[in-house]
């Protein structure tokens, strides 16, 4: 049996597996996020920790495991967030997280200080993104410089969690790839970048594979949860490798297509590649020797949670009395309505835009209302306009020469069967889902089996654990018309970018 456990943005979820990736138990344990002002986002480290116990206890009890039983655990979270620690390993100040804006000036310090956005790309893979670790650090030494001073250890989210477990400062390629600091290519740090940048290497904890042992759990970690100490910890993954290893990407050939909140396509490369645009986001695959591409949409399954609580909150709270689920709601009214919604757009840029704009003013809009659209046609065009930005991401997946031979939708979007015909007739490609929808504490509990000796390679462990469950064939006599929608789609920014500042 493996623990698999990942430090959400909105809760952390752990679940326990066993060698034929059966999920035994699992535990969810919600917290708040922080918005000290517009732009912030902020976590207090110690909520992670505090939910982490809970739910390590809970799935022990539920699954009457004892500590013994345990092989392993895999750690898993949301990327990119930044837990400063003093000497004494204590948090110095709240977490800076993946969806924070505040660092635009450090992100062009860093540029200029790389010599350039093609040489940054280079040396770390990616471009300066306001969300990434890098312009976080740089952040805390231009505005907060008396906490900075105190700063000794860097750790991103779940190894702040390794660290509690185990009193190990660790961390692992693929979350690493998401500081902006770590050089993808030859996956270390890299010290070309952080010397331009002045940071001391020493701030940053050895960096591990995601299924390596990285350290193993102390008196004071099995004191905590009533794990047994000793029990093996391995690197894990960030949210996004370790939900593909559970969506079993772990091959060239097959794509994610993850529709939660926010939007990601995710596919395995064997080769890094180079894009001196970066238009997507590299990093290091959770599986040794590869690598990964992705793009992020901000708001795709946010635009439509948006709709639902801003515009359509009656209907919504009669639906939850009467025990309906809310969404299907919404989409059996969108499905009232034809392919293109007769002539509406929905730009889905309600919190600026990722892939492929790199876009932090942009806006959502709706292009095209006439008096003829009602409900219907405004739902519909949210499902269409989060598949048209999905599709951006896919198609500059194309363009890096990374195959697609098959789409694996989950999250919220795949739930949905309209959503998922949309997204079929949308991308071009039939869409499968998993038997499985755990994501990445799934994932990360996987690697853990891979860790301690279950199975010896990660796509081994994805073969014997993972099935494919349904599949919604594209239409192809709307699929010529959604082709040409899309263009229209992918105008619509060009045309209205200059009105978003
Ligand atoms: C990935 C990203 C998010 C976070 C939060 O680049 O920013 O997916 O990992 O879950």
């Amino acid at each position: 049996v493996t623990l698999g456990i990942d430090i959400g943005t909105s809760g952390t979820k752990t679940l326990a597996i066993d060698e034929r990736g059966n999920v035994l138990a699992s535990a969810s344990a919600e917290y708040p996020c922080s918005h000290p002002k517009p732009g912030w986002s902020e976590q207090a480290p110690e909520l992670w920790w505090t939910a982490t116990i809970e739910t390590v206890k809970a799935v022990l009890a539920k699954a009457s495991l004892k500590p013994a039983d345990v092989a392993g655990i895999g750690l898993s979270g949301q990327m990119h967030g930044s837990v400063f620690l003093d000497a004494e390993g204590q948090v110095i100040r709240p977490a800076l997280l993946w969806n924070d804006q505040r660092t635009a000036a450090e992100c062009a310090e860093i540029e200029h200080r790389a010599g350039g956005r093609e040489n940054l790309i280079r040396m770390v893979a990616n471009p300066a993104l306001t969300g990434f670790t890098a312009p976080k650090l740089l952040w805390l030494r231009n505005h907060e410089p008396r906490a900075w001073e105190r700063v000794r250890q860097v750790l991103l989210p779940k190894d702040y969690i390794r660290y509690r477990l185990t009193g190990t400062y660790a961390t692992e390629v693929s979350d690493a790839s998401g500081t902006l600091l770590l050089d993808v290519a030859n996956r270390c740090w890299s010290r070309e970048l952080l010397s331009k940048l002045e940071i001391d290497p020493a701030l940053l904890p050895p960096c591990y594979e995601s299924p390596e042992v990285s350290a193993k759990v102390s008196g004071r970690g099995a004191a905590a949860t009533g794990l047994a100490v000793g029990t093996p910890v391995v690197g894990g993954g960030g949210d996004q490798p370790a939900g593909a290893v559970g969506n079993g990407i772990v091959r060239p050939g097959a794509v994610a297509a993850t529709m939660g909140t926010s939007g990601v396509v995710f596919a395995h490369t064997q080769e890094l590649g180079f894009d001196p645009l970066g238009r997507l986001q590299r990093g290091c695959h959770a599986v040794p020797g590869a690598w990964h591409v992705m793009g992020v949409v901000l708001a795709a399954g946010g635009s439509l949670q948006w709709y639902r609580n801003e515009l359509a909150k009656a209907e919504i709270e009669a639906a939850r009395s009467l025990g309906i689920d809310p969404y299907f709601l919404l989409s059996d009214e969108a499905a009232l309505v034809g392919p293109g919604a007769e002539g509406l757009f929905f730009l889905p840029y309600l919190t600026g835009e990722r892939t492929p704009h790199f876009d932090p003013d942009a806006k959502g809009a709706w292009i095209g209302l006439t008096v003829r659209h009602g409900r219907p046609h405004l739902v519909r065009s949210i499902l269409e306009g989060a598949a048209y930005a999905m599709r951006d991401s896919l198609e500059l997946i194309r363009e890096m020469g990374a195959s697609i031979e098959q789409v694996r939708v989950s999250g919220g979007g795949a739930r949905n069967p309209l959503w998922r015909q949309i997204q079929a007739d949308i991308y071009g490609h039939d869409v499968h889902t998993l038997e499985s929808t755990e994501g990445p504490a799934f994932g990360v509990a996987l690697l853990a089996q891979v860790g301690t000796g279950g199975f010896s390679t990660v796509p081994e462990a994805c073969d014997a654990t993972i099935r494919l469950a349904e599949q919604t064939k594209r239409d192809p006599k709307v699929q010529p018309f959604y082709d040409s929608a899309y263009a229209i789609y992918q105008q619509l920014y060009r045309d209205l970018r200059g009105s978003f500042a």
